[in-house]
């Protein structure tokens, strides 16, 4: 061992960086959700079960064989509930049952009944920071008078003259204020539609206590929380100071995200979720300005995981990624949390084109893959990811649903929640079932190839890739939770071992680089070419090892 981790180092021989703790080893009984793979299902894109152009829940039901076969832990479905979407079901106007589009109650229960018996645990979305404007309260609230009690459960003020009560943002572009009929504003941090809730009134507490009991008595396995910086807003509601907030948003504490307050409601959830046996969990979806302050909603007694965005915001260079591994890992090791792993989700632009589209984003998104499901914590899945899905660019006008497009040119989301393509035969590709209607979205000619149907069927697929890479992470000893070791390496290298006996090396950069092999050969996103008792590790290129 010590032979092959000497052999790794380039000549030069610089020191290794200490070992990166992230759970006393006595503690390592390993929770499911410290090092599980979750799979984002993105309700309206995922599969069509009833023929209408929108994925639904039977869809999903349909599909849990291929989702237990890919070989991941759990599902995580984005909202489903009630909703007059002007925000994709993220504008929840009834918290307690499912929009006719995507099914029943019964469908829900039944699904997750089926994913538990396929082996996998379900993750709901909940939506605590606002509601739709066709939620019982809000209609109840733009009927009451200004200063009436229905009120409350949102946020109403006067406005300065004819000026909204302040100068925040909306995230969607524009203030985050809108007239009611009375001349009263309310706040809403996303669109008009979605407006915020005042977590100062009891009932908003003692609401979301119950929705989240109604869900995990239907047998959840736990809950994505929406804006879980948001719902506290601070004192007095005072002014940013500057325009362009949008732009603030991943540096700086405003004084409508991440206040400290919040932390106070994932503290109550906390207590509600260990109430109920099978170690249900919370997932925060926070923008927090720094690692440090991420941490902060994983403490020992707020939620179990945080999305790590400082990772998906990283570039494909190993020393920008070495670093935010380092960061993710030490900031959430300070609180005992698992870091999680996340490269895309239904808000962001898909990696493959993030890295550079074309066939250079998707050999860097393979790579990707190893490096991330080779770290120590717990990675999610954004579905197509596992079939290299690109973003679509070229989405006609027409098509286009996302609130977020009118922000900026370029801003919407709607390129990234393409629905998946089954089959290799277009126009639908098997989205939705013989004779339906053309999905919401229409699926790019060209994304044959990209299908399930034709990569099942070859061997050197990005999906056989997964799940080759999910099944040895599963069975491998190392992998998973726990801890990590650098290597020095050359430039562009990343080279760590977790123990035992598993390498992970990768290569960033736009030439072959030269390494003496840490062990026999797992995986590779594309194959080393063998030297003399070192390899070629091709460009944007990771593999996995077996040292000894
Ligand atoms: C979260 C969701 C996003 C949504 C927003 C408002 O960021 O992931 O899709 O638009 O919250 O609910």
């Amino acid at each position: 061992m010590t032979e092959l981790i000497q052999a790794a180092l380039p000549a030069s021989g610089s020191a290794e960086a200490p070992a990166t703790t992230q759970a006393p080893e006595t503690e390592r009984t390993t929770p499911w959700w410290r090092d599980a793979v979750i799979y984002q299902v993105y309700i309206r894109s995922f599969a069509d079960g009833d023929g209408d152009g929108l994925g639904d829940l039977h869809g999903v039901r349909s599909r849990l064989g291929y989702l237990a076969d890919l070989g991941v832990d759990a599902v995580w479905i984005t909202p489903f509930y009630p909703s007059p979407m002007a925000d994709g079901g993220y504008d929840v106007a009834d918290y307690r049952d499912v929009d006719p589009r995507f099914g029943t109650l019964g469908d829900a229960a039944a699904l997750i009944g089926d994913a538990h018996r396929a082996g996998l645990r379900v993750i709901v979305d909940v939506v605590p920071n606002h509601t739709s404007h066709r939620h019982t309260w809000f209609e109840q609230a733009v009927r009451a008078r200004p200063g009436g009690a229905e009120r409350d459960r949102y946020i109403f003020r006067p406005g300065v003259g004819d000026a909204p009560p302040n100068d925040w943002e909306s995230v969607f572009g524009g203030p985050a204020w809108t007239r009611a009929g009375d001349g009263e504003w309310y706040l809403h941090l996303f669109a008009p539609e979605q407006p915020d809730l005042n977590w100062e009134h009891p009932e908003v507490h003692a609401e979301f206590d119950d929705v989240l009991r109604f869900w995990l008595d239907l047998g959840v396995d736990g809950f994505r929380i929406d804006v879980a910086h948001g719902m506290v807003k601070a004192a007095g509601l005072p002014d940013v100071g500057h325009r362009d907030q949008v732009r603030m948003l991943a540096h700086t504490v405003l004084p409508y995200f991440d206040q400290d307050g919040v932390h106070e409601i994932h503290r109550r959830w906390r207590t509600l979720l260990d109430s109920y046996p099978g170690e249900r969990i919370g997932v925060a979806e926070a923008w927090a300005p720094t690692p440090e302050r991420l941490a902060r909603y994983v403490r020992p007694d707020e939620l179990h995981q945080a999305f790590n965005f400082h990772y998906l915001s990283a570039e494909w260079d190993a020393r920008a990624l070495r670093e935010v591994v380092d960061d993710s890992l030490a900031t959430a090791a300070s609180v005992g949390a698992p870091t999680t792993w996340v490269l895309s989700n239904h808000d962001v632009k898909r990696h493959v084109t993030r890295y550079g589209d074309g066939e250079v984003g998707l050999r860097r998104a393979r790579a990707a893959a190893l490096l991330t499901l080779a770290l120590p914590g717990s990675v999610y899945l954004y579905q197509g990811e596992e079939l290299g899905l690109p973003e679509v660019l070229d989405l006609p006008e027409e098509v286009l649903d996302d609130p977020q497009r009118f922000r900026e040119p370029g801003g919407g989301r709607d390129g990234c929640r393409v629905p998946i393509p089954w089959s290799a035969q277009g126009p639908g590709f098997g989205f939705s079932p013989p004779g339906s209607r053309a999905p919401w979205l229409p699926i790019p000619a060209g994304w044959g190839p990209l299908s399930v149907e034709s990569q099942q069927a070859d061997p050197d697929s990005t999906l056989a890739l997964h799940r080759a890479a999910l099944a040895i992470r599963a069975g491998h000893p190392a992998l998973g939770d726990g801890t990590l070791r650098w290597h020095a390496s050359p430039e562009h290298t990343l080279v760590f071992s977790r123990e035992p006996g598993f390498w992970c090396t990768v290569n960033t950069g736009a030439e072959p680089v030269e390494l003496t092999v840490p062990g026999r050969l797992l995986l590779a996103s594309a194959p080393p070419a063998a030297g003399d008792g070192s390899v070629l590790l091709p460009p944007d290129s990771a593999a996995w090892w077996a040292a000894g």
